[in-house]
């Protein structure tokens, strides 16, 4: 009778370890909101949340507003409207321990070119493959900076306030008083003082032009989002600059332009790449799903059906092999 049980014994711890090898992230750590790493995903979508599909859109007009006083800086941009597009996605994601701040969501807005093919996102593997140092990355806002491992703590680039309510759709805002984002906005128009066209970069203005004489407000940010659609919208003031190159140097002049800007980003969730946004709750929490087999909209998934009946292959297959295995030691 001894033989058969420690052979089924066997068996067993077998089977078990044979699935565990084949899905398991040993390094999960569920306090943390990093995925676990038995998915294919990229840099972008690393961490625990909901994730938009969207475009941007980016519209400049140069001396708008309360910049009109500053319109003899480049008069041939003023009464001109400068509009751009942007592929975009919106991450929201689960704070985490290692965030410092009140932070309902850890919110990275990135604008791609139109096109882009989000395929070819790397899987952070070394610190030089994060999502800040894509040199596709046109502009980002980052609530606070994408971490992939935790190293001390990681600061607010801006606080959010996030209105009452008892369940989605949540809505937060902020003004944006020491963070200017990533990366500008880029555009062939008019020159300064000439007929000519040439490129210029715009950013959003929160930094202290108070030095310059240049006195304009900070941005202001708005989101709302819930299980199905995302809407955030930046509006404020820009700060231009015409791009001079010199050799394969690339730099900004002195001269600078000024007007108001608006951004506005309209999304429908990614499914496939989110986990469950709860719809009960007053302030923004997930079900954890991707990688998990609980969602057959994720990536990665495989239906429970196929899945057992590899496990059943397997186990059958060490079952006939490890009881030939034992009649032949019997024999
Ligand atoms: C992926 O890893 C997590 C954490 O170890 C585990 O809970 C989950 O079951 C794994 N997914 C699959 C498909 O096995
Ligand atoms: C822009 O519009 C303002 C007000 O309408 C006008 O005074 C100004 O001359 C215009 N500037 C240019 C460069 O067309
Ligand atoms: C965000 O809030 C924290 C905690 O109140 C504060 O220390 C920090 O200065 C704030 N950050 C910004 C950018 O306002
Ligand atoms: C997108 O990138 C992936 C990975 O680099 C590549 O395999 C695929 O062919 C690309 N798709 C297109 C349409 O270029
Ligand atoms: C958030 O609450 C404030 C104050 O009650 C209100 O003025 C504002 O419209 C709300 N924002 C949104 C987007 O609902
Ligand atoms: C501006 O024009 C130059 C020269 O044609 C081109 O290389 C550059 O990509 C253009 N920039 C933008 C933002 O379209
Ligand atoms: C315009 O300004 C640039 C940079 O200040 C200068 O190099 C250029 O000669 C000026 N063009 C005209 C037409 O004044
Ligand atoms: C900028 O100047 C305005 C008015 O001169 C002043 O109220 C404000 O505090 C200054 N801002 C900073 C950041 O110094
Ligand atoms: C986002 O905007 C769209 C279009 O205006 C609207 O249908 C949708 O309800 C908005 N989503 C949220 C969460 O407010
Ligand atoms: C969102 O975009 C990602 C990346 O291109 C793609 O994999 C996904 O299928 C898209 N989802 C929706 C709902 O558009
Ligand atoms: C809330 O989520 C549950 C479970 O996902 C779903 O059954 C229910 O229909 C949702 N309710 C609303 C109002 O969206
Ligand atoms: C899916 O499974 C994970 C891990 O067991 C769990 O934390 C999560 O709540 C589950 N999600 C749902 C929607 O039940």
């Amino acid at each position: 009778m001894r033989g058969p049980v420690s052979t089924q014994a066997v068996l067993f711890s077998l089977a078990f370890a044979v699935t565990i090898a084949a899905k398991d992230d040993p390094d999960y750590n569920p306090a943390l909101n990093f995925r676990p790493d038995n998915v294919t995903l990229s840099n972008l979508y690393y961490w625990v949340g909901s994730y938009y599909n969207g475009t941007t859109d980016v519209e400049l007009l140069p001396y708008a507003g309360l910049a009109s006083t500053y319109r003899s800086l480049c008069p041939n941009l003023a009464n001109t409207t400068i509009t751009k597009q942007y592929e975009t996605v919106l991450a929201l994601t689960e704070p985490s321990t290692y965030n410092t701040g009140y932070d309902p969501v850890n919110a990275f807005l990135t604008l791609w070119p139109p096109g882009f093919n989000f395929s070819s996102l790397p899987y952070p593997t070394s610190s030089d493959e994060t999502l800040e140092l894509d040199s596709s990355l046109e502009f980002a806002l980052f609530s606070s900076d994408p971490t992939y491992w935790v190293e001390g703590s990681v600061e607010n680039n801006f606080n959010w306030t996030l209105n009452a309510t008892q369940s989605p759709p949540y809505s937060l805002s902020s003004t944006l008083t020491e963070y200017d984002g990533q990366g500008g906005f880029s555009s062939n128009v008019t020159s300064c003082n000439g007929t000519d066209t040439v490129e210029w970069t715009f950013y959003p203005l929160p930094w202290n032009l108070n030095g310059t004489g240049y006195n304009l407000p900070d941005p202001v940010i708005d989101l709302e989002f819930d299980v199905k659609t995302a809407n955030l919208s930046l509006e404020g003031y820009f700060i231009g600059y015409e791009v001079v190159k010199e050799g394969s140097k690339t730099g900004s002049s002195m001269v600078l332009a000024v007007g108001k800007l608006k951004l506005t980003f309209l999304g429908v969730l990614d499914a496939y790449h989110s986990d469950v946004l709860v719809n009960t709750t007053d302030t923004p929490t997930w079900l954890r799903t991707v990688g998990f087999q609980n969602n057959s909209l994720n990536v990665g998934y495989t239906s429970v059906a196929s899945g057992s009946s590899v496990l059943g292959a397997l186990a059958i297959g060490a079952w006939i092999f490890l009881m030939s295995a034992a009649f032949s030691f019997c024999a």
